[in-house]
């Protein structure tokens, strides 16, 4: 057992599976009390058990460290709430919360229904949004803290789990606005997009070329929640882990900017647009007409 969480007591959301395991047993062999939380549902959100809680918590057990389990699901604020105060009734402080839970219920953006939408967003941001909240308040009065939220790669775009995509990516508007409205408080917050061999990832219809184990992950988290990370200041950060790759995304920010003389119309911005402010070209378009050529080169009878 390592101490580099020494004293802490941390929160893991989908803690019972694939990436959010390794958090929670990582977390638990550096030192911090963990409350282990997972619904125990399948990959589309379905059939909750909370068996799967419970086996990692007597992982950590058996280990020599210390963990209880809450099988509530995340994405209802009584559930995010539980969570927390779980940590304060078990433990008397909460320091760090990561949520890590996620579903996936993949479709075309034309077929997709309300009930491929709703529980997506509502497991991913919602539930990234109901411990933020409940931790927030606790650790605005500890006057410390972090928060860490699961994104992806995908928060780019994405063909067919625009349900996905876009919790994803409100997920890192939600860490960035944590940490503006936090830093007085002394709270950080910080979003990991993680590319890691679970079942989630086995469901991916293409060949990842980067891809690590979810301890690999676990290691970037555990840093996250340490006092090395608060020292550094790190906060409003997003953070991919892929293997042996560690990667920092870019703030956005405006590109190009260009001014009217007197007011727009239509006709000025036809204009003066495209030769001016013009685009900001999209790798995953890019690389999707990279495909679609390779796929045609092939399918030529001579190739
Ligand atoms: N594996 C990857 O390569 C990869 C890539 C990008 C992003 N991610 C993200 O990382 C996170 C973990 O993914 P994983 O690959 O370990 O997935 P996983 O399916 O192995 O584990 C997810 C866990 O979340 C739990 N869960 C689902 N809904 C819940 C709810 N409402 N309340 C509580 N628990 C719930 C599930 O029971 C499951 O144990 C997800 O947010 C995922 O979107 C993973």
């Amino acid at each position: 057992m390592g101490n580099f969480l020494a004293g802490k007591v941390v929160a893991v959301t989908g803690a019972g599976r694939g990436i959010g395991r390794a958090v929670a047993l990582a977390a638990a062999a550096e030192g911090a009390r963990v409350v282990v939380n997972d619904h125990g549902v399948s990959i589309e959100g379905s059939e909750p058990t909370s068996s799967v809680a419970d086996t990692v918590v007597k992982e950590i057990e058996a280990a020599g460290g210390e963990a209880v389990a809450v099988a509530d699901d995340i994405s209802t604020m009584e559930g995010g709430q539980r969570v927390v105060d779980t940590a304060l009734a078990s433990y008397g402080r909460i320091d760090g919360v990561v949520c890590v839970a996620g579903i996936l219920r993949e479709r075309m953006l034309f077929n997709m229904t309300e009930q491929e939408w709703d529980p997506v967003v509502a497991t991913h941001l919602k539930g990234t949004f109901t411990l933020f909240r409940a931790a927030s308040a606790v650790m605005r009065r500890q006057g410390s803290g972090t928060l860490i939220g699961f994104t992806s790669g995908n928060h780019q775009g994405s063909v067919a789990q625009a349900n996905y995509s876009a919790a994803k990516g409100g997920i890192i508007s939600l860490v960035r606005s944590a940490a503006l409205g936090l830093h007085k408080y002394g709270v950080t917050a910080n979003a990991v997009a993680p590319v890691a061999r679970t079942r989630m990832s086995a469901n991916v219809p293409m060949e990842l070329k980067e891809i690590g184990e979810p301890e690999d992950v676990a290691a970037l988290v555990v840093y996250l929640l340490s006092d090395r990370a608060r020292e550094e200041r790190i906060t409003g950060q997003v953070y991919t882990i892929a293997g042996p790759k560690i990667a920092v995304w870019a703030q956005p920010r405006e590109l190009r900017a260009g001014y009217a003389e007197g007011a727009w119309t239509p006709e000025r911005i036809a204009d003066f647009l495209p030769g001016t402010v013009g685009v900001d070209p999209m790798p995953l378009l890019e690389q999707l007409e990279a495909m679609a050529r390779a796929a045609a080169d092939q399918a030529r009878p001579n190739a």
